[in-house]
């Protein structure tokens, strides 16, 4: 099978684990960029990469790489390209542009130019062409300028790959299930140990710690791919990957744990836990984080606290500040890592944090702080 030169895009503060996951799959020659991870591999690696890969958003595959010195010389180079062995006659497309550079400044009008161009390829050709959808389309296209150097790709992995197809429900914040898959890979989850999310809105932290513990493939959640609407998609090699993964499925018990103070979000995780046997054993319960307990001795929290008002929360800074001394109360012997995209708040909690991990979360600065909690945990100064 002949090498294809793939990107991998992922969440800011991702990019290790996404290189890990890849390396792991068979990818080589990784190279870390920002908010993305740039690999080689063949059909089976990039097919691998879309169904099993926990932290990439899109799976790219590069096209053609050139320079262009102006729009006419992009539209000039990317009709040069034989387009008919990318997209049929009776098949929609997007094009999406991300342009760094002073030449190209605008990139609707980048993406303008190589729609012109794959228009009129087919157009003088075949006399017809076909058309644009941006909202469904068959082949998905992407075009990323960095100064004079263009690079034109094909996405592979269609609509893009957080879409798991368990989630169904959510609340007003939901955290997007490739950035929950990351924070549980950097808190070093043991599907031993006991996971609690005390603020667990729709439930996607569990879900994927649940997922990531018995070694389901998120592509075992039955979403489909782009690359299966492409001219040289390989059946046969696409149920090979799946079978694979349906046999390195971990039967394992799991003991993880979900709160939230609101009852909405409590049906809502129930809802979305039905969409797949694997979460039939996670429990949620309707309760105020400031109540839950445990008797366990150690094992993680996560959670993804909520940042403002809006999410149930009277007062903001006196519930973090709750936070810090119920969990150095109810749960000594834990590890915790608390995700907030409240900076001021997050001071408030009143413990030492081990680690600070910045991230992003809906394109805000946050954080993931790591606390160890033990009886005699220091109260910190704010
Ligand atoms: C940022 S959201 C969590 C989103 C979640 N990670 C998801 O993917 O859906 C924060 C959640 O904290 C819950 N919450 C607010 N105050 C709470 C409290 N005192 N006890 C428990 N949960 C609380 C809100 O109802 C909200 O669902």
């Amino acid at each position: 099978m002949s090498k294809l030169k793939l990107i991998a895009k992922t969440f800011a503060g991702l990019e290790d684990i996404l290189a890990k996951e890849l390396k792991a799959l068979g990818a080589e020659n990784i190279k870390i960029m920002r908010r993305a991870v740039q690999f080689d591999g063949d059909s089976e690696v990039m097919y691998k990469a879309n169904f099993q890969c926990r932290t990439a958003l899109a799976i790219l595959v590069e096209i053609s790489k050139f320079y262009a010195k102006s729009t006419d010389d992009l539209y000039r180079k990317a009709k040069e390209i034989n387009w008919s062995e990318y997209l049929l006659m009776d098949q929609t497309f997007s094009i999406h542009a991300t342009t760094y550079s002073d030449v190209f400044s605008h990139s609707k009008y980048a993406s303008l130019k190589v729609k012109d161009a794959i228009a009129d390829f087919f157009r003088d050709i075949y006399g017809q062409r076909p058309n644009v959808n941006t909202d469904r389309p068959d082949v998905k296209f992407e075009v990323h300028i960095s100064n004079n150097s263009v690079t034109l790709l094909l996405n592979s992995s269609g609509e893009a790959l957080f879409k798991r197809g368990y989630r169904d429900r959510t609340g007003l914040a939901p955290m997007n299930e490739c950035l929950a898959a990351g924070i549980i890979q950097l808190a070093q989850y043991d599907p031993e140990e006991p996971l609690v999310d005390f603020a667990c809105g729709a439930g996607t932290i569990l879900f994927e710690a649940c997922l990531i513990a018995k070694n389901v493939a998120p592509g075992l959640l039955n979403r489909k791919y782009g690359f299966q609407r492409w001219l040289n998609y390989n059946e046969k090699l696409f149920n090979q990957i799946v079978e694979e993964a349906k046999s390195a499925v971990r039967n394992v018990s799991i003991n993880i744990k979900g709160y939230d103070i609101d009852r909405k979000m409590i049906l809502f995780c129930r809802h979305n836990k039905a969409n797949a046997d694997y979460f039939e054993d996670i429990r949620f319960y309707q309760t105020d984080l400031r109540d839950v307990e445990t008797e366990k001795k150690s094992g993680l929290i996560i959670a993804n606290l909520p940042f403002d008002e809006r999410l149930q929360v009277e007062n903001i800074n006196q519930l973090y500040e709750d936070i810090g001394s119920s969990m150095k109360h109810h749960f000594p012997g834990f590890r915790a890592f608390l995700f907030s995209s409240n900076m001021d708040a997050l001071k408030r909690i009143g413990l030492k944090p081990k680690v600070k991990i910045p991230l992003y979360s809906g394109g805000m600065q946050a954080s993931l702080r790591r606390y160890d909690l033990y009886a005699g945990t220091k109260k910190h100064s704010k």
